[in-house]
């Protein structure tokens, strides 16, 4: 009698790889990272723990966010969200460099560093700078009793739970979620939103558990689509707005556990440069989900398609009939605010990251070169 099971296959409750496990695990990890943080009457954010006061908060004169890889990603987006909602000035950098460009820091600058697992030591170097010039930093990660945590001035636990896939994946979508609760809070304490947008926003993130769910659902296409790309050595990702950061993202994921080369470029800028590598029968991803610069984002689709390449669009299920006038494809996600979009638009680049491993048969969860985490500098 034989039993095949051993301590790693159950850990992985059903799934192939963490990855998947992982990427399933997003809807509960908006849930618990949003719990308890969103007041009982869902009208508005709080955070209890925090050491910086709300008079601290008014007084912000500027916001750096600093990061690396796909903690980095999700600062980009986090810039976004924070600009949108509490309009402070904001800049995101890789910590390696931001801690050697002798950044400005003044006393009324909040330094946010990013970390999954809160020991990447250029992230902790850059923590360690920001303080020394006299900053109140606050960090974003999903490891409570890690080094930055311990170092911070300020914690914001993501509650992603455990991630063991190298490539991340839950913790950086509970870090986006960490940014809108803590953009909120800002916009609340500064005036810079209505109770009552507030609360529309708080309604619309209610949702996106669900929705994310959704997407989920789209696998089988997706696994389809990413089966197509791993025939490819090159392609290009495209989107402006959130947009834009999400698909750094994308290609960061892609290019991690595929081994395919690919760059992320923000729509306009492509004709800049990159166009000239575009050539006959090339993938190019767009996503397409701010409808502000739908046209914009449109006529970049037309300038790379008028050149050979094959387009895939990410947006609307309502945009379909219309986008399949100038695409190849096209994915949908379920309709939120627009600043939403990246909690559920990722989720898409990530099934498609990896299906295209698993096609080439890589090993998902442990790509060649790279650690979970980084303590070197
Ligand atoms: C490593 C990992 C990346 C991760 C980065 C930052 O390079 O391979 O997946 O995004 O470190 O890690 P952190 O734990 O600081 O978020």
């Amino acid at each position: 009698f034989h039993v095949d099971w051993d301590a790693v296959t159950a850990e992985k409750g059903g799934f192939d790889h963490f990855m998947l496990k992982e990427i399933h695990e997003q809807p509960k990890a908006y849930r618990d990272t949003m719990l308890g943080r969103i007041n009982e009457d869902g009208k508005g954010v709080h955070f209890t723990d925090l050491n910086l006061t709300k008079e601290q908060i008014k007084n912000i004169r500027n916001i750096q966010i600093v990061a690396c890889g796909t903690a980095y990603h999700a600062g980009l987006v986090g810039r976004n969200i924070i600009e949108s909602l509490a309009k402070i000035p904001v800049e995101t950098d890789v910590a390696s460099e931001y801690r050697y460009r002798s950044p400005i820091i003044a006393k009324d600058t909040l330094v946010i560093v990013v970390s999954q697992s809160g020991e990447t030591a250029d992230t902790l170097a850059a923590l360690r700078e920001a303080q020394a010039n006299g900053a109140h930093v606050i960090a974003v990660t999903n490891v409570v009793g890690s080094s930055i945590a311990r170092d911070a001035n300020d914690v914001i636990a993501t509650l992603a739970g455990p991630e063991i896939a190298v490539a991340s994946t839950k913790a950086y979508t509970s870090q986006l979620i960490a940014f809108y609760l803590l953009g909120l809070y800002m916009a609340e304490i500064r005036g810079t939103k209505t109770p009552e947008e507030i609360a529309h926003i708080l309604a619309a993130m209610d949702s996106l558990p669900e929705q994310v769910e959704q997407v989920l659902t789209q696998a089988p296409i997706i696994k389809e689509y990413a089966e197509h790309i791993a025939q490819h050595k090159h392609l290009f990702f495209i989107g402006r707005g959130v947009d834009y950061a999400v698909v750094q993202e994308g290609s960061l994921k892609l290019k991690e556990i595929s081994y395919i080369h690919s760059e992320a470029y923000a729509a306009g800028e492509l004709k800049h440069g990159t166009l000239a590598l575009i050539e006959e029968g090339i993938p190019v991803i767009a996503l397409a989900t701010q409808e502000d610069v739908l046209e914009k984002t449109l006529s970049n689709i037309k300038e790379v398609k008028a050149r050979g390449a094959e387009v895939m669009v990410v947006s609307y299920e309502e945009r379909r009939e219309e986008l399949m006038k100038s695409v190849d494809k096209v994915l949908s996600i379920p309709r939120t605010l627009p600043l939403l979009t990246p909690a559920l638009s990722v989720v898409v680049l990530q099934l498609l990251a990896y299906y295209a491993s698993l096609a080439l048969e890589h090993d998902v969860d442990k790509p060649r070169n790279l650690a979970k985490s980084v303590t070197v500098e």
